[in-house]
């Protein structure tokens, strides 16, 4: 053979070698790649499987199955990303956290994990804040990079609990009015950002309308203006309030369902004067809406807005006197439970007449999720997110929790009593009549519906409450019953 034949042979040869690995290594992977499928997929197999599989002692093996196939598939999945993502750190340190915490990742079970994501929460440390970030850390793998101006007392509690969650939150204590650089650094940093920040009490929007109006029109432009400019999905919490009062609360037939059933698309947004001052909460959220959707026409801002109907569950507001001002107003679930724990009457704003539609917060956090995880459907609207099943009037909820918490603790039954809204809120005090969403747009776009009772999410929420608060007000009360009686005993 001669030697240009020669060095054509070896040189085919060794083309020859390398395709033969390269399809190696394209089969291997392919391999991978189906088992990394598979895995994924059987879990929730397993457990569907468990609910449905009449043989009742192959159950057992359904949890197991889907715990020991899980890691394959979240290893697969998420090792490369995990190995190679910057180290985070730690809420209270702020020292870098080791990055073997995040193989607890690959015990996880659930195969809706999806693509790892970086969240920035602003408002954080308030009620909505504190179950956000606990539904993202528990159930996805993504990194949440949160602020908020108060100490971020609700959230500790959580990760007093489990440190390990540290290696995925930030916490930075500020006011985003004061320090818009360091939002802006944040956001930039983020892929979505949830805004929650704002004044959201009605007793403040008597006592402090100016300040009720800044913060939730104001104070959110920073944050808008960061999102058009930095290209990032906004997700921006707006109220239900924003409808204002129902067309059959004005005359209009009762029967027909759009006058009262409030729907993203057609129900107009109906407020009382201007010196009816709680409408300065709505007005201040509904012009921030129409300014999020102009710059979504005009400058391409990518947003979701979201019109929370009355969340309850743990962590709400506060107790005043323990961890709020003695004299402050929360919102109608902790004033109630204010009133039981401290075996007072109930008060019933205007007889408690009107109506409300109250959803469990783990349910709404289940509708926000899902915007941050299909920006494709969650983009461009505004959606209702609340029970319509759970609608009732103010004077029966307050019967509700009475039962309830009888039935709880063990405790007589409490008392209500009656107060003008002028009289408890001061003077402008109006109110919305009733609040039923229009599920059409949620459901369509998002596929959610909350599957929680006001029963079930209302037992949670209080046994939560009386096992947080019940210790510490039977002590203040026994100081101040002790305090009074003090005099008495010198006198003697
Ligand atoms: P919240 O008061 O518990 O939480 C709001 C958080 O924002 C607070 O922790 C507060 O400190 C923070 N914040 C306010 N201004 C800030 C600033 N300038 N800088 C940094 N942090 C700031 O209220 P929530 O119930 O969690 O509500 C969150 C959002 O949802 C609000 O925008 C509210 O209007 C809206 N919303 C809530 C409900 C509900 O059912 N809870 C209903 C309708 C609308
Ligand atoms: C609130 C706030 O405006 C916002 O946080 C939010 O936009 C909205 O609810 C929401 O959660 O969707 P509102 O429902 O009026 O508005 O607030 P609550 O304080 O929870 O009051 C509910 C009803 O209970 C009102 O009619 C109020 O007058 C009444 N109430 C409240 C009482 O009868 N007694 C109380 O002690 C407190």
């Amino acid at each position: 053979m001669d030697v240009p034949s020669l060095i054509w042979c070896s040189c085919s040869t060794h083309l020859l070698c390398l395709l033969f690995f390269l399809r190696l290594l394209f089969s291997v992977l392919a391999v991978l790649h189906l088992l990394g499928s598979l895995s994924r997929w059987l879990p929730s197999l397993s457990k569907l499987w468990f609910h449905r599989c009449p043989c009742k002692r192959l159950w057992p093996l359904a949890v197991p199955l889907a715990y020991a196939t899980s890691p394959v598939s979240n290893f697969i999945r998420l090792g490369p990303r995990l190995v190679l993502r910057p180290l985070r750190l730690d809420v209270s340190t702020h020292e870098p956290t080791s990055p073997h915490a995040r193989l607890r990742l690959f015990a996880c079970a659930d195969p809706a994990m999806s693509e790892s994501k970086c969240v920035c929460i602003v408002g954080v440390a308030g009620f909505i804040g504190s179950h956000m970030l606990e539904k993202i850390i528990r159930e996805r793998d993504w990194t949440v990079l949160g602020c908020d101006m108060v100490a971020p007392t609700k959230i500790q509690e959580l990760l007093g609990a489990e440190k390990k969650w540290a290696a995925r939150f930030e916490f930075h204590q500020m006011n985003i009015v004061e320090e818009p650089q360091k939002l802006k650094a944040l956001i930039a940093r983020a892929d979505c950002v949830v805004n929650l920040a704002a004044i959201c009490n009605p007793s403040e929007y008597i006592k402090q309308p100016v300040n009720t109006i800044n913060s939730n029109f104001t104070d959110a432009q920073d944050c808008i203006n960061y999102c058009v400019e930095l290209k990032k999905h906004l997700i921006h919490f707006s109220t239900c309030e924003v409808y204002g009062r129902t067309l059959s609360s004005y005359g209009l037939d009762a029967k027909d369902e759009k006058n009262w059933l409030l729907d993203e698309e057609t129900t107009p947004m109906i407020m009382g004067p201007v010196s009816a001052q709680r409408w300065c909460y709505a007005c201040a959220k509904q012009l921030v809406e129409r300014l999020i959707f102009a710059h979504g026409t005009e400058n391409g801002l990518k947003f979701t807005i979201v019109r929370p109907y009355n969340w309850i569950g743990p962590r709400m507001d506060y107790i005043p006197g323990v961890d709020g001002k003695d004299d402050g107003q929360p919102r109608v679930l902790a004033s109630f439970m204010t009133a039981l724990m401290k075996g007072e009457p109930l008060v019933l704003v205007n007889g408690g007449e009107v109506f409300r539609t109250f959803c469990f917060v783990e349910d709404a956090c289940d509708a926000v999720m899902r915007m941050i995880e299909h920006p494709d459907k969650s983009s461009g609207h505004a959606f209702n997110v609340g029970n319509p099943n759970n609608n009732i009037q103010i004077s029966k909820l307050a019967e509700l929790m009475i039962n309830m918490y009888s039935k709880i603790t063990g405790k007589p039954k409490g008392t209500t009593v009656s107060i003008s809204g002028e009289e408890y809120y001061g003077k402008g005090y109006e109110d919305s009549d009733l609040r039923i969403p229009s599920m059409k747009l949620v459901k369509k776009q998002l596929d959610w519906t909350p599957p929680t009772s006001l029963e079930t999410a209302m037992e949670a929420t209080m046994r939560v409450f009386i096992e947080k608060y019940s210790d510490k007000l039977a002590n203040l009360k026994r100081s101040a019953d002790e305090a009074a009686a003090a005099p008495a005993k010198k006198a003697k």
